[in-house]
């Protein structure tokens, strides 16, 4: 079965087409980035109004790089949530039209789904069950998977998501939006040990995360720093060495944070296996902690690719393949509501096995 993924939750339009016996067959990806770097932030009607523009044209160039015509399509997959509305609803608009025209059963995606198997699209896929660590702009979450489609929460945050911590710190070294990835360049070439900030919650039981004092403890940090020399406020205008500094404590922070808590999963499930996905697991030095915390449990750890780390529609092709080929198709391709679900919780999803449409 050939299945067309469809993501457009926030600001990427990603498209790719799955293979159930052949793997990944090609994706294509258009990032906004830098359409929102002017704002500071993705704006969600400029959003919406982006992947408009290029659900089309990309789906014509995905056709063409894997050589295969809108016939050699089976089946459409496409994210019906979590994310913005608005964007949520071109996709789905577009998988819905393309599946009535060519009478295709379209399948509704979780999007965190769709991240935390993501790394089932590399060459060696974990098998479940598993621990998966869950950190994107939007969630930071610790997932029992119990079975592929069957998720119990762990531990979640209680403020601010990983990666909105990379961004807001980022933000306030003046490294622009979205900061993870050049916060975590700059971080490279930080002196060690001389900044030291805290690892939030790690000193009580439990699984759950905060990073919003972190991110405080920064600005604190920086604004000191700023007054002696001379800057006022200005924590943008420090210089690079200490920006590069502060850049690698508030790293190491995260990075050994996420590291404990996922030992601690691990030792409360006796799972061997971790899996870690979304934006903020193309993090090298997080990549780094988490292999060598998982090592010295026994554990092994898996990651996607680091282009599959943030948003793209591979995942989601690869997730809803697996959901479709145990669904009614029928009941599937009769559905042409278009559909989307903002706000979504993760562990309500029914099992794989069960074949009820997945946002009924
Ligand atoms: O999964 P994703 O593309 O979107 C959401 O579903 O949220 O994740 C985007 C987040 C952003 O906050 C971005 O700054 C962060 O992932 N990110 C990183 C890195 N690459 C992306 N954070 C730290 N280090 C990176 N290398
Ligand atoms: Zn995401």
């Amino acid at each position: 079965m050939r299945v067309l993924g469809i993501e457009t939750s926030c600001d990427e339009t990603g498209l790719a087409i799955y293979c159930t016996e052949r793997g990944l067959l090609g994706h294509a990806l258009h990032s906004q980035i830098s359409m929102h770097q002017a704002y500071g932030g993705v704006v969600p009607e400029l959003a919406s109004r982006d992947h408009l523009l290029r659900l089309i044209p990309l789906f014509d160039s995905l056709l063409a790089d894997c050589q295969l015509n809108k016939s050699a399509i089976d089946a459409v997959a496409y994210t019906a949530g979590p994310g913005l509305v608005g964007a949520l609803l071109t996709g789905a608009a577009f998988a819905k039209a393309f599946a009535f025209a060519l009478d295709l059963p379209a399948i509704g995606v979780h999007h965190l789904e769709g991240h935390l198997l993501a790394p089932l699209l590399e060459l060696d896929p974990p098998e479940a069950p598993f621990v998966a660590l869950l950190v994107s702009g939007g969630h930071s979450m610790l997932i029992n998977v119990k079975a592929i489609g069957s998720y119990e929460l762990l531990g979640d945050t209680l403020d601010d998501a990983a990666g909105e911590a990379f961004d807001k710190t980022a933000q306030l070294l003046g490294l622009g939006y979205p900061g993870g990835p050049a916060l975590s360049a700059l971080a490279q070439t930080g002196e060690a040990g001389r900044f030291k900030f805290s690892r939030p919650m790690t000193d009580r039981p439990g699984l759950d995360f905060s990073f919003s004092g972190l991110k405080t403890q920064v600005l604190l940090a920086a604004k000191r720093c700023a007054k002696e020399s001379g800057l006022g406020d200005y924590t943008a205008n420090l210089d690079t060495a200490t920006k590069a500094a502060l850049a690698r404590a508030f790293e190491e922070a995260i990075a050994d944070t996420l590291a404990i808590k996922c030992q601690r999963a691990l030792e409360q499930t006796g799972h061997v296996r971790l899996v870690v996905a979304g934006g903020v697991s193309a993090n090298t030095r997080l990549r780094e902690r988490l292999q060598s915390t998982a090592a010295s449990h026994g554990a092994q750890v898996y990651f996607p690719r680091p282009l599959f780390c943030t948003d793209n529609g591979a995942m989601i092709a690869l997730a809803g393949a697996l959901r479709l080929q145990h669904a009614a198709l029928d009941m599937l391709r009769a559905n042409h509501k278009i559909d989307a679900t903002p706000r979504w919780d993760l562990a309500s999803l029914p099992s794989i096995e069960s074949a009820e449409p997945v946002n009924a």
